[in-house]
C-alpha cells in the first residue's frame, strides 16, 4: 500500500507544503522517493532546503513498508521478491513476454501500421481486468489516445471472449484522447492521482511519440524534443514505479538509415531516449496472409530468438495454431491437381 503525502503531516510538514506537493503531482511519499530533491524543489516551486526535508520524511516512511531498503537487501531477497504479470490474452505474446506483460516497467509494441498496436493495447486494457485467478491484475485500465483510434465496441467484443461483463468492462477503462504534447504530459502528471485513487494497474499510451513527432519537426528541433519527451518518460517511470503499474506504449517505426544487408529494414521511432526507457521493446510485423508476427528487440532478461505469430480477428487478437498454419483439405488438393 502506497504512503499517502498526507501523512507526512505526522513528520512535520506544513500543510501548505502538502498542498504544494499534491498540485505537482507528488501524491505518495513512493513518488517523491523516485525523485532528487532538486527536481522535487523545482515541480513544486519549494526550496531546496524544504525539498530535501520532505524526501528524507518521505523515505522514512517509504522504508516503514519495504519500498526503499536504507540498509540493502540481499540477492536472494531480490530474487524472492514477487514478479507481478497479466496475460495480454494470446498465449505467444504471453510467452515472448516471458509470461504476460510485467508491471513496473515499460512495454513497447513497434511497427508498421496495421500490425496490430492498437488491438494488443486494447485487449490487454480488458485482461488486465480479470481476476488474479485467471492471469489479470483485477484492476482497471487508463486508456490514453493521440491517433483517435481506440474502438470502444472492439472492447465490448473482446470482454465477452474473456468472460467479463461488456458493460463492467467499458467502465473499467478510463479513456483520454489527447491532442498535443502538453496534454500528454498532463494526463500523465493527472494519473498520479487517479491510479491509486481508482485502482488502476494499466495504463496505455497510444502512441507515445507521435504529437512529439508533429510539434517538433526536423533536426533543428530534435534536442528540444528529445529533452521534452525525456522529462515524459520520467514522469511515466515514476507513475509505474511508484505504483507498480503496468505501462503500455505503441510506437511507429522508421527506415534505417544505413541500409546494410544484416540490419532490419526498420527501427522504432524515437532515438535513443526512447530506447533506453523501454523495458521490453516488441516488433510487430506483417506476416504471410493475415498472420503477423511479434519478435522481442531488446529486453533484458528475454530470449530474443522467438518470434510468435498472431492473427486479428473479431474476438481480438488470437493465438495462429499450427493447426491454422497447415495447408487446408482444398489447398492441398489443388497443389497436387498442379
Ligand atoms: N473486427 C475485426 N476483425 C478482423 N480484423 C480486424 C478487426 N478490426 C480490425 N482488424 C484488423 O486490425 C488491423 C489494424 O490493427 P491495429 O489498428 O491494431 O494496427 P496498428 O498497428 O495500431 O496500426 P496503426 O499504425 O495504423 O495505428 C487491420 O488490418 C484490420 O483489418
Ligand atoms: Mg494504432
Amino acid at each position: 500500500m502506497p504512503n499517502l503525502v498526507d501523512e507526512l503531516k505526522t513528520a512535520g510538514v506544513a500543510a501548505n507544503t502538502i498542498s504544494r506537493l499534491k498540485s505537482a503531482s507528488y501524491t505518495t511519499c513512493e513518488t517523491i522517493v523516485l525523485v532528487s530533491p532538486k527536481q522535487l524543489a523545482e515541480d513544486c516551486n519549494l526550496s531546496l532546503e524544504v525539498a530535501e526535508k520532505v524526501r528524507l520524511q518521505a523515505r522514512k516512511l517509504a522504508e516503514k513498508t519495504g519500498f526503499v531498503n536504507k540498509e540493502g537487501i540481499t540477492a536472494l531477497d531480490l530474487l524472492k521478491r514477487k514478479v507481478t504479470r497479466f496475460t495480454i490474452g494470446c498465449e505467444g505474446i504471453d510467452r515472448l513476454l516471458g509470461g504476460g506483460v510485467r508491471t513496473g516497467v515499460i512495454t513497447e509494441f513497434a511497427g508498421e501500421f496495421r500490425t496490430g498496436k492498437t488491438n494488443l493495447s486494447s485487449q490487454a486494457s480488458v485482461t488486465a481486468q480479470l481476476p488474479i485467478e485467471k492471469g489479470g491484475l483485477g484492476a482497471g485500465a487508463v486508456y490514453i489516445d493521440t491517433e483517435g483510434s481506440f474502438r470502444a465496441e472492439r472492447v465490448k467484443g473482446i470482454a465477452e471472449r474473456f468472460g467479463l461483463n461488456p458493460t463492467e468492462a467499458l467502465k473499467n477503462i478510463l479513456y483520454f484522447e489527447v491532442f498535443n504534447t502538453r496534454d500528454q504530459i498532463d494526463t500523465v502528471k493527472r494519473l498520479f492521482r487517479i491510479v491509486p485513487d481508482q485502482n488502476v494497474r494499466l495504463v496505455v499510451l497510444d502512441s507515445m511519440i507521435q504529437h512529439f513527432r508533429a510539434e517538433y519537426p526536423g533536426r533543428e528541433n530534435l534536442a528540444t524534443r528529445q529533452q521534452r519527451l525525456n522529462l515524459h518518460l520520467q514522469d511515466v517511470k515514476r507513475l509505474m514505479r511508484g505504483f507498480d503499474c503496468a505501462f503500455i506504449m505503441t510506437n511507429q517505426v522508421q527506415a534505417q538509415p544505413d541500409g546494410l544487408p544484416f540490419k532490419e529494414p526498420t527501427k522504432p521511432t524515437g532515438g535513443n531516449i526512447l530506447f533506453h526507457a523501454s523495458d521490453y521493446r516488441v516488433m510487430l510485423k506483417k506476416g504471410k496472409g493475415d498472420a503477423r508476427i511479434a519478435r522481442i528487440l531488446d529486453a533484458p532478461d528475454l530470449d530474443s530468438n522467438i518470434e510468435v505469430a498472431f492473427r486479428i480477428t473479431e474476438q481480438g487478437v488470437e493465438d495462429v495454431s499450427a493447426e491454422d498454419e497447415k495447408p487446408s483439405a482444398e489447398q492441398v488438393e489443388s497443389a497436387q491437381a498442379v
